[in-house]
Parts: structure tokens; C-alpha cells; sequence
């Protein structure tokens, strides 16, 4: 097993609840997972999906696809990327929010990306050596239309119990306070998870939030701090760690790819809003279940 991590790096992992790991990735990775990303978006069709004439139907319409993408790999548009009548208001991949959520089993590209002994080191270097690879996303974070991403712990969108989902952030853009950086509230992790985030029904049905704790989350921008870091950087974030990403002001992309892993021996409720279905069930990220 690789052992990626300095130990200042693991101290400041568990001091801070997240930790940054300079040139994890290399430039020519950076170049050929943005390619394939904007391939995705190519090859991508929304077809019936994105005929939508209503608000509400527009809502009913992204439950469905948002809640059964954790076995799939969908393309979600941008807010205001879609005009009343359901058509683009710009080219299909100045449009796209991000895709999610199941590429690192579904896309090879991504998958070869996902699985490798230096990532399942970083994992085993923080107490995640059993880890699965639960859900991946593709973020554009687009110029011009790229939304903010409010305030949040990880924990509340994918639950286990006991707590265990670990975020991997890899920029595969140089990501800056103009272009809309992660920003994190160093030691947060250690402040209680706040809310739940529940599916109520099935994929057609909806979601609700459910309050634990009434503690405020910190404030952007003011309690967090930027993490400006050039492409092919690596930020852990600990699930319970309150971060937040801004408005892309600028003029180019921030694109990022993230990958979130839960521990194996922790149990994970059906009431989370990403299933997998069950021919598609969630591997090690060591591979060692193969
Ligand atoms: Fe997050």
C-alpha cells in the first residue's frame, strides 16, 4: 500500500478536517479527465427528460433524474440554464453544472482515475483503509453561470452510521477566489452534523431536510478560509467539516472532480437520497474485493 500522506499533512487532516496534498495529480491526468468530461457532455442526450413546460414539472422532472443518478452518469444543467419552454440558453457545455454520480464505476477513464493504490494510501493514511467509493461528481463551476454552493457539511448528504464519508476534491483547474475556490472553517469538523438530507419516497418522490442541531453554520466568507490551489492538487475534507464554494466571477472555468468514500464497516441508510442499484454495488477503493 502506498502511504501518500506526510504526517503533518495526517495532523492537519484531523486538527483542521481537511488537509491539502500539492501535485497529487499530474498536468497530463488534469488534461485527460477534463477531456472526457467534456466528452460526457457530448455524448450526453437528456431526450425526453429535459421536455419540461412547468416549473413544477421542472421540479418533479430533476427529483426523478437527481435521485436515481447514483447508479447512472447524468449531466445536470446549470439554474437559468434553460429557458420556460425547457430549451438551452446556451451551447450544451457552457450549460452543464456538473455530472454525477456513479462515472468512477461507469466511465473508464474515471474509474482508472478513482481506483488507485496512491488514493486508497491517502484514504488508509487517515483511518479510511476500508474504504468504498460511493459517489463522484464533475464540476464545471462555469463562468458567467457557475452558482455558489452554500454552506454545507458532506455528512448531510451522504449519512452513516457511525459518521464516515470522506471527501476527495481534485482540481484539475488552477481554482482561485475569482474562479470560486472550496473555502473550508478549519476545525468544524468537530462542531456536531447539523441536518440530515432524506429521500422520502421513490426516485419520483422527494427529498426533506431534517434539523439535529440548531448550531449555526459558519458564516461565508468570513469563517472560512479560501483554499486557492493550482490544478492537480488534492483536498480531504472530513465529512463533518462546513465548506462552501462562491459565484465564479471570472472569466474561465473551475472545473473539479470529487469523490466521495464511506467506510465499509459503517452502516448506510436506505433513506439516503443516493441508492445504488443493486447490480451496481460500491467496491474498495483498493481493490481488494476483486
Ligand atoms: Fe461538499
Amino acid at each position: 500500500m502506498a502511504t501518500t500522506l506526510t504526517e503533518k499533512q495526517i495532523e492537519g487532516f484531523h486538527r483542521d478536517g481537511f488537509t491539502v496534498v500539492p501535485d497529487f495529480v499530474d498536468r497530463d491526468t488534469c488534461v485527460g479527465l477534463r477531456e472526457r468530461a467534456v466528452g460526457l457532455v457530448d455524448e450526453w442526450e437528456p431526450g425526453d427528460e429535459r421536455t419540461v413546460f412547468t416549473t413544477d414539472e421542472q421540479e418533479r422532472h430533476s427529483n426523478r433524474e437527481f435521485l436515481s443518478s447514483g447508479g447512472r452518469i447524468w449531466c445536470f444543467f446549470e439554474d437559468g440554464a434553460l429557458d420556460e419552454a425547457g430549451e438551452l440558453t446556451r451551447p450544451k457545455e457552457l450549460a452543464i453544472n456538473k455530472i454525477g454520480h456513479a462515472q468512477h464505476d461507469l466511465d473508464p477513464v474515471f474509474e482508472a482515475f478513482s481506483y488507485t493504490d496512491d488514493l486508497a494510501g491517502v484514504a488508509a493514511d487517515i483511518g479510511l483503509a476500508d474504504a468504498l467509493a460511493l459517489q463522484s461528481m464533475y464540476i464545471f463551476k462555469q463562468p458567467g453561470i457557475g452558482g455558489e454552493v452554500a454552506c454545507h457539511q458532506d455528512s448531510t448528504f451522504l449519512y452513516t452510521d457511525p459518521l464516515s464519508v470522506t471527501g476527495f476534491w481534485f482540481a484539475l483547474e488552477d481554482a482561485t477566489i475569482e474562479n470560486g475556490c472550496l473555502w473550508a472553517a478549519p476545525g468544524g469538523h468537530t462542531a456536531p452534523l447539523r441536518q440530515l438530507f432524506k429521500r422520502v419516497g421513490d426516485d419520483s418522490d422527494g427529498t426533506v431536510f431534517e434539523q439535529l442541531d440548531s448550531t449555526p453554520l459558519p458564516t461565508p466568507p468570513e469563517d472560512l478560509v479560501p483554499l486557492e490551489v493550482p490544478a492537480g492538487t488534492l483536498v480531504v475534507l472530513d465529512g463533518r467539516l462546513p465548506h462552501w464554494s462562491d459565484v465564479n466571477r471570472s472569466d474561465r472555468s473551475r472545473h473539479a472532480y470529487t469523490l466521495h468514500c464511506i467506510s465499509a464497516a459503517a452502516e448506510y441508510p436506505d433513506w439516503n437520497w443516493l441508492q445504488r442499484p443493486k447490480d451496481l454495488p460500491l467496491r474498495r477503493l483498493d481493490r481488494s474485493d476483486r
